[in-house]
């Protein structure tokens, strides 16, 4: 039997390992033990998506957040060392870019562990945000490579991971086979349509929390204007992430929108599902916006899923308010006609894990 430490702390690694965790059990022969970092922290930020996605409950809580990048991954990295000195796993596996993926690679590629790394191989060419600097020092240190796109493939050889002792695989993207598992449940089990009295296409659904726009106050302020210019005609729906809210009451902002706390996946699926359209700096909603045929305008000067951008599903507007509504304009009077798989048709997990069991 493998051993595996998974280690997870932000709200999208939980929706990834739930994918992944899902095909560990169903396997049998995987034994994973989960760390969480405690990065993420509210009830709706983390423990709601294990109880919904019945994610198996961590074995160790580190309950580190809330710091600045260095303290945050500096005390993770002392703290999953010894996890990983404790357990003796075969391998570390590690989700996307946060600063609990970095921590969780850099800990077990000292302890001469393999690291294995779901959502290699992506690229904003953006050395700014931390994301990039996470993912090109997670690529380097992984042993083993997992790529949900055939552009991360080819961003991994161009920087010569090809001459580099390590296995890098496209198997799709774990986050399909999330959205379309939990889509089904999701049609049972949500309230949220009937709650906040929505109907088909009646609405835009929009969510902000990435640092470069948050952090920026002329960013967020012309961000806020379109959202209010654009509720001025249509409905906007906010679930608000605690970055952005901290952030609007720091700089004094007014919006006029729906705002709403931070949703489970089985909310946000049904939300994402009936929206006219969605508007987002997440990386993962522009994906899900695809898979649910929803056009994305995403409020970012780059992405990392390049190929919707290319083949016309996504577009990117950058914070300008006057670029946003003529983005959403554009799309608002379109069909959303799909004509790609890009993300690997929902069996990425069990790719990932039959890999593993061929590897060892
Ligand atoms: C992090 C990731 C980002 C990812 C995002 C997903 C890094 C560098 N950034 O950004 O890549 O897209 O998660 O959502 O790892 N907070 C709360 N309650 C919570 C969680 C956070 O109040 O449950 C507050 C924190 O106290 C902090 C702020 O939100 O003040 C930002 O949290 P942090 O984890 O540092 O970064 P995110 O913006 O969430
Ligand atoms: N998400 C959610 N509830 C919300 C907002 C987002 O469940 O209120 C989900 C979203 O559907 C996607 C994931 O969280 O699956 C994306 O996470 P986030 O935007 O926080 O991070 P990113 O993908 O940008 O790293």
């Amino acid at each position: 039997m493998i051993k595996i430490i998974t280690i997870v702390g932000a709200r999208p690694q939980f929706i990834k390992a739930a994918a992944v965790s899902r095909a560990i059990i169903n396997r049998g022969i995987i034994k994973e033990v989960i760390v969480h970092t405690g990065q993420h922290f509210d009830k709706n930020m983390s423990s709601v998506f294990f109880e919904e996605m019945q994610i198996p409950k961590p074995d160790y809580h580190l309950e580190i957040n809330s710091l600045s990048h260095g303290a945050m991954t500096g005390r993770m990295l002392e703290a999953i060392e010894q996890v990983i000195i404790k357990e003796e796993p075969d391998y570390v596996l590690v989700y996307g870019d946060t600063n609990s993926t970095l921590a969780g690679a850099l800990a077990a590629s000292k302890l001469h562990v393999k690291v294995v790394h779901v959502e290699a191989g992506l690229r904003s060419f953006n050395m700014e945000m931390p994301e990039e600097i996470n993912r090109i020092l997670t690529d380097r240190i992984s042993n083993v490579l997992f790529c949900p796109t055939e552009l991360a493939i080819e961003n991994l050889e161009k920087e010569g991971f090809r001459n580099f002792d390590c296995n890098i695989f496209n198997c799709g993207d774990v986050m399909e086979d999330a959205a379309r598992y939990y889509a089904e449940v999701a049609e049972k089990k949500s309230p949220i349509l009937t709650k906040l009295g929505l109907g088909l296409n009646s609405y835009i659904l929009c969510t902000i929390h990435r640092a470069e726009n948050t952090d920026n106050q002329k960013k967020l302020t012309d961000i806020v204007k379109s959202i209010n210019c654009l509720q001025s005609k249509m409905q906007v729906v906010l679930p608000l992430h605690p970055r952005t809210r901290k952030k609007i009451d720091e700089f004094g902002l007014s919006i006029q929108a729906t705002i709403i706390d931070p949703v489970g996946y089985l909310d946000m699926i049904n939300l994402i599902k009936k929206s006219k359209l969605v508007m987002t700096d997440s990386g993962g909603l522009q994906k899900e916006a695809f898979i649910f045929d929803k056009f994305c305008v995403t409020i970012r000067e780059q992405t990392e899923w390049k190929e919707l951008v290319n083949h016309g599903y996504n577009t990117l507007t950058g914070s300008d308010s006057n670029e946003i509504m003529d983005a959403v304009n554009h799309f608002s009077s379109k069909n959303f006609i799909k004509e790609h798989d890009f993300y690997g048709g929902g069996n990425a997990s069990s790719r990932i894990i039959e890999a593993l069991l061929k590897l060892k």
